[in-house]
């Protein structure tokens, strides 16, 4: 297993680098499904760099506690600093979210919110897949899952724009942070693999971006495991 990024150069500088580059548009994504998480009581929120996505989940909905889980010693203390006096309902674990195991969170509540914004883009397909079949083991039988991530469409837009872009993004990243993955992970099979089944998906800039919302709920309509059919939203039950 290759070593994690190591973002923590980025950690003051991330949320300026990504304005520049994307506006607003990925902030919208991690906030895509914000309403859904209102009643969720533990989330597990992996690699949310400098916190933008754990302050605003934690302003949504006050009652829920979070395992905050990164690689990177600088981006979990911006994450905690972000969080202010709000910052007492996370717990913080500086680790390899591919090897950290579960064992040390409290099951009581038992996960019931998982998140991951512009993170499984950090691993293989295999790694997503080996982290999902855990965080299956690991999370309420209800539980549900939040993810953004970057896409590329199967469009003329997709191949004359997005692809390119997402390899210079690659490059970026390979230079700032020693990232070795090249590709982005097919984490919507990996996570079909693992037992989850989409529930809800939302694109922006033309297919480029994508939020989801997945869930841990076997259901007698669950698509096969390569397929990725949306099953309604009002399936959804409470955390
Ligand atoms: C591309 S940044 C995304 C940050 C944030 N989620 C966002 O939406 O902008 C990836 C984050 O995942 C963390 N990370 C990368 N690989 C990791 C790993 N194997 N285990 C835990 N954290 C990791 C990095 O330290 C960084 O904070």
């Amino acid at each position: 297993m290759s070593q994690p990024s190591n973002f923590n150069r980025l950690a003051g500088l991330y949320r300026w680098m990504e304005w520049v580059t994307f506006g607003p548009w990925l902030g919208w994504c991690r906030c895509a499904f914000l309403p859904e998480l209102s009643v969720c009581q533990h989330a597990l929120v992996i690699g949310d760099g400098d916190g933008r996505f754990t302050a605003s989940l934690l302003s949504a909905n006050r009652s829920v506690q979070i395992d905050a889980v990164d690689a990177s010693s600088a981006m979990l203390n911006a994450l905690v600093r972000r969080a202010g006096p709000q910052s007492a309902r996370i717990r913080t674990h500086h680790a390899d979210a591919r090897i950290w195991r579960h064992a040390h969170t409290p099951k009581n509540p038992p996960i019931d919110l998982i998140a991951t914004h512009f993170f499984l883009d950090c691993l293989t397909t295999a790694e997503v897949q080996s982290l999902a079949a855990s965080l299956r083991q690991a999370s309420s039988p209800a539980a549900i899952w939040a993810i953004s991530e970057f896409a590329v469409p199967p469009t003329p837009f997709g191949s004359l724009i997005g692809r390119p872009l997402v390899s210079a993004l690659y490059l970026a990243f390979a230079w700032l942070t020693g990232l070795t993955v090249r590709t982005l992970p097919d984490h919507s099979a990996a996570l079909n693999h693992s037992g989850f089944t989409l529930l809800e998906q939302r694109t922006r800039l033309g297919g480029l971006l994508v939020s989801q919302l997945w869930t841990a709920i076997p259901t007698p309509t669950a698509p096969a495991a390569t397929e990725n059919v949306p099953i309604s939203i009002e399936m959804l039950q409470p955390c």
